[in-house]
């Protein structure tokens, strides 16, 4: 039976590049959980978009001196060149600014706050008299009030995690203007009530921390614990999602309440796209459903206890005369952080490996090889341009790569470019074919649980042990007195590469494909990665789209057709030379030139 299965992916911020850490927090994760799932057969519904409202755009913008539009317009489309490059496939890829985000992240607040889970109140908030409004919290900085760190933002401190409360800083001060005085002034606000949920929110948790990363579920109980208090969810600034009341004109719907939205919505959006307006149920109303929330963790109390709570309060919408309740997220595997040559990303000192940038130089598995190998599964990693260099020439090439030229150059020169007939195996053939078939038990249940690490480690002993049988084996020196025990070993080996190819599929989408094919197969593994054009009613917008309808590729054992004509084949992996690592590191904390915005 194909399990359906959910797969929400963190909504980056179209203020900037994307860069490694946004890869190994959550895209590359999902991306291969995603994959997997697919050559399984289950009906897996992969979506994101760029979170394209809040301050996090008002601020670049304002730095830029252009509007809040163009910004994430302009970011939002190399978000859909990049992502296409590297082969992230979602099935939709939208953003936030569209109507139907909009409708719905609005339909979502009129029913909460019918339901009761809103409330209004004056809030007491920082205002600039410099400025001559109400700063958002993004916009103050100051001494965090629980660990002390220095230079927290008025919405999240960076080293503790916390969310916070602007007013509440050690010493606030505008991030604009350092010297600008800010004074405390009222403004009316909804909230939304939390403290309704706790005990749903706690039995939630409950009943999935087995299957959830431990920390995932301690952070999430302890955010709990420590008292959930109404949150507001409106904020006086003019970029955003209207609030869908009247006297409400200058303020907006706050970033976080609705970018969570968007797994639902993109979700909506996919299926009115694909024709069939209905099918977003499968995933959300169907209590066999699985959701799987791919993000950092920097964002786990907005996805273990804000989006559950909102999905509690809105349970049932669009879906009348059923009161099957609207389904939460089945697991969150955020992961930790990946620092940079043994430094935290910093986009203002540009310790940072932009993805534009490095998918010129390097090619796409090679990124996707090192930066599965290095995943922040457990707790913070490093990417170093030394540990690339040898994973990928150590490892990608030497084990993998050179395992596929070899055989396959051999089997297309001396056996007439077929896959040999090997009459009877030996013992030793049986045996590496059963050992690598097994991987599909055994990588499989690694990436189902999300240790996609372990899952990828597990399929390169796979790749060693393959290495260890050919060496024995040596077709090439046996071709001479015994072509006919050559004829099995080779056809042993191309039988096991075409397995480690699915088993690997997951992780290195392109190289595979590439393979599949030179073992003379037609057909795509997975299905085709394009960017689409939608239009609604006022607006259009570009979106990446991933449609599977054309791919073959299956999770399971293949039988090698015997006899069947290779293509000529070329080598999958280019090997690196070592004097990229100092160039590399040149590049950290150098200036990056900046694209021009259009505006
Ligand atoms: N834009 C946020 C960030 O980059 C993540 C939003 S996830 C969402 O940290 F689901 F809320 F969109
Ligand atoms: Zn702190």
């Amino acid at each position: 039976m194909p399990r359906h299965i959910h797969v929400s992916v963190a909504w980056p911020y179209a203020n900037g590049d994307l860069h490694v850490g946004h890869l190994a927090g959550a895209y590359l994760p999902a991306d291969i959980f995603a994959r997997y799932h697919r050559l399984k057969g289950d009906r897996v519904l992969m979506v994101s978009g760029s979170d394209s409202h809040g301050t996090p755009i008002t601020i670049e913008a304002d730095r830029r001196g252009v509007s809040a539009r163009s910004i994430f317009e302009h970011y939002h489309e190399r978000f859909l060149l990049t992502q296409q490059k590297i082969g992230i496939s979602y099935d939709l890829f939208t953003h936030t600014d569209t109507e139907n985000h909009h409708r719905i992240a609005q339909d979502f607040f009129l029913l909460l706050l019918e339901r009761g889970y809103l409330y209004k109140e004056t809030q007491q908030l920082l205002y600039s008299e410099r400025e001559r409004r109400f700063l958002p919290d993004r916009y103050v900085e100051g001494e965090c009030y629980i660990c002390h760190y220095p230079e927290a933002r008025g919405d999240q401190c960076d080293n503790c995690g916390n969310l916070l409360e602007a007013i509440k800083l050690i010493n606030p001060h505008s991030k604009n203007y350092p010297d600008d005085l800010l004074v405390v002034r009222e403004a009316e606000h909804y909230f939304i009530d939390l403290s309704k949920f706790t005990p749903d929110l706690l039995a939630y948790i409950d009943s999935h921390a087995h299957h959830w990363r431990p920390n995932v579920t301690a952070f999430s109980r302890n955010f709990i614990n420590e008292g959930l208090r109404g949150r507001p969810i409106t904020r006086d600034i003019d970029w955003g999602i209207p609030v869908p009341l009247e006297g409400w004109d200058d303020k907006r719907l706050y970033v976080w309440f609705e970018a969570v939205m968007g797994y639902f919505t993109a979700s909506v959006e996919w299926a009115k796209n694909t024709g069939q307006p209905d099918a977003w149920k499968d995933w959300w109303y169907n209590p066999e459903a699985r959701i799987y929330n791919f993000i950092g963790k920097d964002n786990i109390p907005f996805h273990t206890v804000i989006w559950p709570a909102e999905l509690m309060g809105v349970s049932g919408i669009y879906n009348e005369g059923s009161d099957t309740p609207i389904n939460l997220p089945y697991d969150v595997p955020a992961n930790e952080f990946m620092n940079i040559e043994g430094k935290q990303f910093s986009k203002s000192r540009n310790w940072a490996i932009w993805l534009p940038d490095i998918l010129e130089r390097y090619q796409a598995d090679a990124i996707r090889y090192y930066v599965a190998m290095t995943f922040p599964e457990r707790a913070d990693s490093d990417f170093s341009w030394e540990g690339f260099l040898s994973r990928v020439n150590g490892e990608l090439v030497a084990a993998w790569g050179n395992l596929v030229n070899r055989m396959l150059s051999f089997a297309y020169k001396r056996f007439d470019g077929r896959v040999p007939e090997p009459g009877a195996l030996t013992d030793a053939d049986v045996e590496i074919i059963n050992r690598v078939e097994l991987g599909f038990d055994e990588v499989g249940k690694l990436i189902e649980q999300v240790k996609l690490r372990e899952a990828l480690q597990a399929a390169m002993a796979l790749v060693r042990e393959a290495n260890g049988y050919l060496d024995r084996r040596a077709p090439w020196k046996t071709i001479k007195e015994d072509p006919e025990d050559a004829a099995r070993s080779v056809y042993t080996i191309l039988r096991v590469i075409d397995n480690l190819k699915i088993l690997l599929a997951p992780f290195l989408p392109h190289s595979a494909q590439e393979l599949h094919s030179y073992l003379g197969y037609d057909g795509q593994l997975f299905g085709d990665l394009t960017i689409a054009e939608y239009h609604e009613s006022e607006r259009s917008h570009k979106a990446l789209v991933y449609d599977g309808s054309k791919a073959i590729g299956r999770w399971e054992p293949s039988n090698l057709p015997q006899g069947q004509a290779l293509r000529e084949p070329k080598a999958l992996f280019i090997k690196l030379e070592p004097e990229i690592v100092e160039r590399e590191r040149a590049y950290l904390g150098a200036p990056r030139d900046e694209q021009p915005i259009r505006v």
